[in-house]
């Protein structure tokens, strides 16, 4: 049965900064959080080392500054390094009133964060919960969020399509304001309306675009193709995160070892035992990512071999046991002991540091549109994020979101235009769900071997071709078919994809994340900028 849902505020994904807006927002009205599975699921939940911010004496917020446009590569935008850097202790704060319980230490009877070591940062500046960070948030803000009465949760929920005033128009507009979303109850079945004044999208990166990716399964990119498909601004798009160290074992999917673990001492080896960091960057083990990433794939096409080693051996069982808890159990359940054997690791898709493009309010380009955390392109991470930078950034931009679209709200005299209930056309149920395993597969696999670390003009046509004919397939699947939560992520990847070759073809050069070996070296005179892409086949 058709329903209309209406709020306030309708907010899209429940990691750090959905659940973050959503409290700020249902300060001044009503509130819907719509979310893929249950509350936690979120990336957020699975991220294990903790959130930079300076909160030393011995750090300082130029040294923050600093790393983190090093990381960027050049195309950071400075104004966004340093309001995002600033707000660090006082968005730390917030999140320990709110309940979250982070690592510290006791020195002279006196209580200090115990901050942690990352790579790329050049002092101690990780705030932790052990290496369940984003866990220990996601456990503080919902119990938030369920006291509060104005604040309804729907999980197993996934949003389809935005709806605008294209949606609503009997004429095809290029649409210029979001009012909320359809979405499709996963459990009971039926696209639902939720219209929303506000609509705040925070629903995650897009790791499942790569078949090997420290993310869970929700991470197909929903918010930025919903984004994309209403016309708003999206970019950089070709800086895709490779993690360095995902465990490597036949039964382990998707589990991430800390970075956090070479910041404690953690070094690389070869199969051989031979440490190889050395030879790639003076910073060896803590270099920035793309360049630890780029050297494990070197040496294993070197080698033939399936993976590399992390060995942290040299620290005592007990550290290791009480700072890592988790990824100690997790690797025994693998019958991987890390006190005493090295843990083989390969590199995986981890972190999208394009997306949404957001002014410093964390507006869309889109009315009626704000968007936070993985989701957007603010300006922060340039061409490489920053370890730990992202739920920093996440964070601060869910307060100044929250903050401006609790002003916009106060203007909006008039309810929401009276919206169209979900049309899903001659749809009829598929009867070759395989269809969509098939083309899942598929585009995962052409982007992992083509679209990867190491990229090539001719890699990129190549998943080019592949990647427009999958895109026709799909996009007549969806048109034909009832939709399920499986075609609709099945769709949202193929935009993905297509969007993140798009862009690496438009750059040709070689700068943080995104390496092409036609262009090795980085062209500040035509690409010091970022890459933008705006939908234009409007009919
Ligand atoms: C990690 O623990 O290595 C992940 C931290 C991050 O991606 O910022």
């Amino acid at each position: 049965m058709e329903e209309t849902y209406v709020y306030d505020y309708l907010v899209i994904g429940s990691g750090i900064a959905g659940l973050s807006f959503a409290l700020k927002a249902s300060e001044t009205g009503s509130v819907a959080i719509i979310t893929k599975k249950e509350d936690k699921e979120s990336n957020t939940n699975y991220a294990q080392g903790g959130i930079a911010s300076v909160m030393s004496n011995l750090d300082s917020f130029e040294f923050h500054i600093k790393d983190t446009l090093n990381c960027g590569a050049g195309i950071c935008h400075d104004d966004v390094v340093e309001m995002v850097v600033k707000s660090g202790p006082d968005m730390i704060r917030e999140l320990v009133e709110s309940g979250a319980k982070f690592s510290m230490l006791e020195e002279d009877g006196m209580d200090s964060y115990d901050l942690g070591m990352e790579g790329g940062h050049s002092k101690r500046r990780i705030i932790h919960a052990k290496d369940l960070t984003g866990a220990e948030i996601e456990r503080a803000l919902i119990a938030r969020v369920r006291e509060k009465e104005n604040i309804d949760f729907f999980e197993n929920h996934i949003a389809v399509n935005l709806i605008t005033d294209r949606t609503i128009s009997s004429k095809p507009v290029v649409p210029k304001r979001v009012w909320g979303a359809y979405v499709l109850d996963t459990i009971n079945g039926g696209v639902m309306t939720f219209s929303g004044k506000i609509t705040f999208l925070a629903s995650g990166g897009a790791g499942k675009v790569y078949l090997y990716t420290s993310n869970p399964d929700i991470a197909t990119g929903d918010g930025i193709a919903m984004a994309y498909r209403v016309g708003a601004k999206v970019a950089n798009m070709e800086f895709v995160q490779f993690h360095p160290t995902c465990l490597y074992h036949p039964k382990a999917k998707s589990f991430l070892i800390s970075e956090a673990v070479r910041g404690e001492g953690g070094i690389l080896r070869l199969a051989n035992g031979e440490a190889f960091m050395k030879k790639y960057s003076d910073m060896a083990e803590l270099a920035p990512r793309d360049i630890v990433a780029r050297s494990i794939d070197e040496e294993l096409k070197r080698s033939g071999d399936d993976c590399v080693f992390l060995d942290i051996t040299k620290r005592e069982a007990s550290y290791i046991k009480d700072r890592f808890p988790n990824i100690y159990e997790t690797c025994k359940g693998f019958g991987i002991d890390m006190t005493t054997d090295p843990i083989p690791v390969v590199p995986a898709a981890h972190y999208m540091c394009g997306g949404v493009v957001v002014d410093k309010e964390g507006k869309s380009s889109i009315e009626g549109l704000y968007c936070g955390g993985e989701v957007t392109m603010t300006g922060l991470h340039g061409a490489n994020r920053l370890a730990s930078n992202s739920l920093l950034e996440a964070v601060v931009y869910a307060d100044r979101a929250a903050a401006s679209a609790r002003k916009e709200l106060a203007t909006i005299k008039e309810n929401p235009p009276k919206i169209p209930p979900w049309d899903p056309k001659d749809a009829v149920d598929s009867d070759e769900e395989v269809v969509i395993s098939q083309n899942w597969d598929e585009v995962r696999r052409f982007m992992w071997n083509y679209v990867g670390i190491v990229r090539s003009d001719k890699r990129l046509e190549r998943a080019m071709r592949r990647s427009r004919s999958l895109h026709k397939e799909i996009t007549e699947y969806y048109w034909h078919f009832t939709i399920t939560s499986d075609l609709i992520e099945l769709r949202n990847i193929a935009l993905l994809a297509d969007m993140i070759i798009r862009s690496a073809m438009m750059r040709k050069e070689s700068r943080g994340l995104h390496y092409n070996i036609d262009y090795p070296d980085k062209d500040d005179k035509n690409f010091h900028r970022d890459t933008v892409l705006v939908r234009e086949d409007w009919e």
